[in-house]
């Protein structure tokens, strides 16, 4: 695991978008896995910037986001599908874009077309990550085993707590998601995670010292081959 400390959020979101970058330069199909949360934000706006200004072409590029909300559908300004347009898609030319329908019919039947439609893109080149408090990576929980594939989770009541800043209430909050499992993330070619702030040191020490252990699901990270950390000082106050 490649480690790098920045000493400003702004580094590290400026970093992420180079990484970015540097993937579609090099392949300009690039399969991109995105996430939500407020961690990509300010490198979605350098990707929109630089595509603003023709540095950029993402016409042959696709994206597969980690997860989704359950019963919320896509005009529903707390799905992530909104997030996502509104953070990033509508301001660049991304040949397409994918995430889970968290109002499929069948949730069962829908997250096993999530994972058979990104295999036959053969799979992120580059999936960014950010990190829950609990060490979370996309909705993947604490747990007693490392999931495999795409799945419908229940979200713990202190993700629902993170969460609910985006929420009129916490009982706004859904209480499912579906998200992309851990064997569905360690597949992806490179992963790139994201972390600033004192509140995530916690998870970014169990992220990289000590054991793999389900019970914090990034610790799993270990075992990639090509995975950087772009963490800012304060959440690397624990190292
Ligand atoms: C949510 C998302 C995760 C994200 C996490 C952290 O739970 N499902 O993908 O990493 O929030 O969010 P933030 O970046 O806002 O701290």
């Amino acid at each position: 695991m490649n480690v790098y400390i920045l000493s400003s959020a702004e580094q590290v979101a400026k970093n992420c978008a180079m990484l970015i970058s540097s993937q579609l330069i090099s392949k300009p199909d690039s399969v991109f896995g995105l996430a939500t949360g407020s961690s990509p934000v300010r490198c979605y706006e350098y990707l929109a910037q630089w595509y603003k200004e023709g540095l950029l072409d993402f016409s042959r590029a696709t994206s597969f986001n980690l997860d989704e909300y359950i019963g919320l559908d896509a005009q529903h300004e707390q799905s992530y599908r909104y997030f996502m347009q509104e953070k990033l898609f509508k301001f660049i030319n991304l040949k397409q874009s994918f995430l889970p329908n968290g109002v499929a019919e069948n949730l069962e039947e829908e997250c096993k077309r999530y994972d058979d439609l990104l295999a036959s893109y053969g799979g992120a080149d580059l999936q960014l990550l950010g990190i829950g408090r609990n060490a979370h990576i996309a909705f993947n929980e604490p747990s007693d085993v490392f999931s495999a594939g795409t799945r419908v989770v229940d979200l713990t009541q202190s993700t629902i707590n993170a969460n609910k800043r985006f929420f009129e209430s916490a009982d706004m909050v859904p209480k499912k998601a579906i998200t992309m499992g851990i064997g569905t993330i360690m597949s992806a070619k490179k992963i790139v995670l994201i972390a600033t702030g004192l509140d995530k040191a916690e998870a970014i020490k169990k992220t990289i010292d000590g054991d793999i252990d389900p019970k914090f699901p990034s610790s799993i990270l270990k075992l990639h081959k090509d995975t950087t950390l772009l963490i800012d000082r304060e959440a690397a106050t624990l190292l």
